[in-house]
This record gives structure tokens, sequence and C-alpha cells, in this order.
């Protein structure tokens, strides 16, 4: 019996343990958790989503004050297509988070950072490229383009000169948009250096429509990989989206796969950016308990559970200081929902928003729980504490358990003492 540890994930000369562990967006995908993946051998993420946030929450900045005062003249107008990130703060937060990460980085594996191309942030091209190009500058080992088709991204960063040795990867749900994505960029002459495989039962924003439960991941991976073949393409590809234990992992690497990407087991970890008391929620979660909605101002179908504080709740946008999800024409559908309702319901104190929601601000405050399908099952990963609550694992004993499983079972963790 095949155990993940008998498989190796090869990038350039570079072999590693085939796990990778995906973005998470807003930190939950923490350097720590990252940085972990890598000691053992395998790759973490990191994400840029938020990033003015994550660096003043973590290395003491002040962008998002900033940013508000700059704009607080606007807070009570509907238009916020004024609202601009400046380049210049942006390549300072992503350098400094990488910067923190990639200088703690130990072990023979690596960190990426997981880049969206949903966050359009009112300039959509001039704010990724900026994001990209300052995360290359820093040392990221490579970035994971996601949320997004990402045609036009190889071509912001053709200048840079790490375009061709840093490792760039791209997710597709389809085999369409990987065979888009290959002819858009057929001009660089750069491949990309592995394609993550997103199925529906993922966390996080879906490649899928609402039709998402009559897709099945190994039925679009064997697609792909008979394509690749068929064309000579050598990319490592990585399936992601319930690949729950290591043995769910061999079998995509007995169909081809170079590697798997996880993520739902690792939020239950100490070194996972969700605060701890929604860990629990995530253990207690039933299968019932989980969701696809299309709340998301993105526009694309999000995962979530369904007593997330964010769904329905009626906050003012705040645009002024977040406004990552104002498109090229400075709206956001956030932005427009809630007008609605304020001019439906006038002189109401706290409105409800139902169809969309305020994504910025909730993922911030860890409001909108977005969660892989099989969370339900992380109840049976853990053990529980004297007072009911699951004990918290470490990214290690997930990460070894993928690693050295076999016949589809878990390892409990040891018992931790209490301190009386
Ligand atoms: C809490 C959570 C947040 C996520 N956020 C992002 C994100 O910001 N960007 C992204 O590309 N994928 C995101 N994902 C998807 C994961 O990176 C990963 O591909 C997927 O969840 C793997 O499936 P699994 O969770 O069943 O292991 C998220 C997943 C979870 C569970």
């Amino acid at each position: 019996m095949r155990r993940l540890e008998d498989f190796r994930l090869k990038m350039g000369r570079q072999e590693m343990v085939p796990i990778m562990i995906g973005g998470m967006g807003v930190d939950i995908s923490s350097a720590d958790l990252a940085l972990e993946a890598s000691r053992l051998g395998g790759v973490g993420h990191i994400s840029d989503a938020m990033i003015k946030t994550v660096t003043d929450r973590r290395y003491k900045t002040k962008f998002v004050k900033a940013k508000q005062a700059l704009y607080k003249y606007n807070m009570d107008s509907e238009d916020k297509s004024a609202i601009k990130f400046d380049l210049g703060d942006l390549a300072e937060a992503t350098r400094l988070h990488v910067e923190h990460t990639m200088g703690r980085k130990r072990g023979s594996g690596m960190v990426f950072i997981n880049c969206m191309e949903k966050l359009t942030m009112n300039a959509p091209k001039e704010t990724l490229k900026i994001r990209m190009s300052s995360a290359l500058d820093a040392g990221i080992d490579g970035i994971t383009l996601a949320a997004g088709l990402h045609l036009g991204s190889f071509a912001l960063i053709e200048d840079h000169p790490r375009f061709r040795d840093a490792k760039l990867g791209i997710i597709v749900s389809s085999l369409r948009a990987l065979q888009l994505f290959l002819k858009k960029n057929s001009r660089l002459n750069r491949l990309p250096d592995y394609v993550v495989v997103e199925g529906p039962l993922a966390g996080g924003h879906l490649g899928f429509g609402m039709d998402w439960a009559q897709y099945d991941l190994a039925t679009i991976v064997a697609e792909i990989l008979a394509w690749m073949k068929t064309e000579q393409l050598d990319i490592p590809v990585l399936p992601a989206g319930g690949i729950f234990t290591g043995s769910d992992a061999v079998r995509f690497m007995e169909m081809g796969a170079s590697g798997v990407q996880v993520a739902t087991r690792f939020t239950v970890t100490k070194e996972c950016g969700l605060p701890d008391d929604i860990k629990q929620e995530y253990f207690k979660a039933n299968e019932d308990d989980i969701e696809v909605n299309e709340i998301s101002p993105t526009g694309y179908p999000m995962r979530m559970i369904k007593s997330s504080p964010g769904i329905g709740d009626g906050i003012r946008p705040n645009c002024e200081a977040y406004g990552y999800l104002l498109d090229a024409n400075g709206k956001c559908a956030y932005v427009t929902s809630y007008n609605r309702e304020v001019l439906a319901h006038p002189g109401e104190k706290r409105i409800k928003v139902m169809d969309k929601t305020c994504l910025c601000t909730h993922m911030r405050n860890f409001d909108i729980w977005t969660c892989g399908q099989l969370t339900w099952r992380l109840k049976d990963t853990s053990v529980r504490n004297a007072d009911g609550s699951f004990q918290l694992l470490s990214a290690e004993h997930v990460f070894k358990d993928y690693q050295f499983s076999t016949d589809n079972r878990v390892a409990m963790p040891e018992p931790e003492a209490v301190p009386a």
C-alpha cells in the first residue's frame, strides 16, 4: 500500500514532499502555516488578500487607517469610484509580508503567494502587477494565480528579472480554462511551472456555477492529464478540493498527479490564522451546516458555514478603508445591493442585505467562515478537551498524516495535558 511519502513533487531541479497547503485569504494561510509546510519539505502559501490589513495586524503598519482618513469625505457617497490604492503602499505592504515570511523560512520546501485576480482594487491591471512584482522582489519562491482566468497576468510581469526563475502556477477548474490560459500566453514562451486543478469541493470561491455538484475532481483531472499527454506537455498537476486523507491523495498520484493541494484539514491547526474560537466552529460543523451561495460580490459562488455572522448582515460598505473588490469602474455588487436596501427602508437603522455580503469587512473580521465541503469531517480528526471543545492540531501532525497515512486512516493527536 503506497503512501504519499512514496512520491515526490518535482519542480525544476527541486524535489519535494507532494503536499501543497493552499492559499487561504486574509491570512488564514498564515506565514506560520506556510513555513511549517516548507520546513517539512512541502509547499506552503501565504496570501496577498487584503494585504494592508494583514501588515497592519502583523507588522504594526497603519495603512488602513491612512487610506480611510484620505477617503473619509466619501463615506456617505454611493459612488466609490474615487477610491484608489496607493501603489507605493501596496508594494511596501507586499514587501513587508513576503520579506518577513521568507526571512524565517527553513527546510527544503517552498513558500508561494496566492494572488487572486478577483481582487480588482479599482485598477485591476496596475494593482495586480504591483502585487506580483513586489512579491518577486521580496524573494517569494513562487506565485499561484487564483480566482480568475488570469489571461493577461503573466504578461504583467514578463519584464521582471525573476519572471523565468520564480515558480509560477495557475489554478483552473476545467480543461478549457487551462487551454485558454496556455493559448493566451503562448507568445511569452513561458509555461506555468504547475497547475492546480481545483474541483467543486474546495473552500473559498469556486470556479463552477451553482451546478457545482455535477462536477467531479477526478474526472476533470483525468481529462487534463490525458490532454497534456497528447500535447506532450510536462507540467506538474496538483488536484485540490476534498482530498481529506493520504489515501485520497495517493489515488490522484496513481492517476498521474504530481502532488495535491489541500487546505480544509489545516484550518483547525494552531498555525492557521483563524481565531481559535472560530476554529471550533469548523470542528463542530455538520454536513448540512455547509452551503455554497452567491453572496460574494466577486460573482463566483463561495462555500461557507451557514451560521457565518456576515451572511445577511447589512453593514455600511467600508470601501474607504478596504475596497479590494471594487471593479475597474469603482463598483462592487455589495455596494449596489446595500444602496438598494437603504432606499427601500428609509430611516431604518439596521438593514439586512441578503443577496450580497461586504466581503472585505467580513473577511477582515473573520465573520465569513469560508470552508471546504469536507469540513464536517474535521470533528473526526482530533480529540475532545474536558470542556467539550476540540483540541487544536499542529500543522506538522496534519502534514505528516497526509504524508504517511494508509487505508484512508486519519491519525489522532496525543491528548494534550490541560494546565490545572
Ligand atoms: C478557509 C479557506 C479559505 C480559502 N481561501 C482561498 C483563497 O483566498 N484563494 C484561493 O485560491 N483558494 C482559497 N481556498 C481554497 C484552497 O486554497 C484549496 O485549494 C482548497 O480548499 C483545497 O480543498 P480542501 O480544502 O478540500 O483541502 C480556501 C480554502 C479554505 C478552506
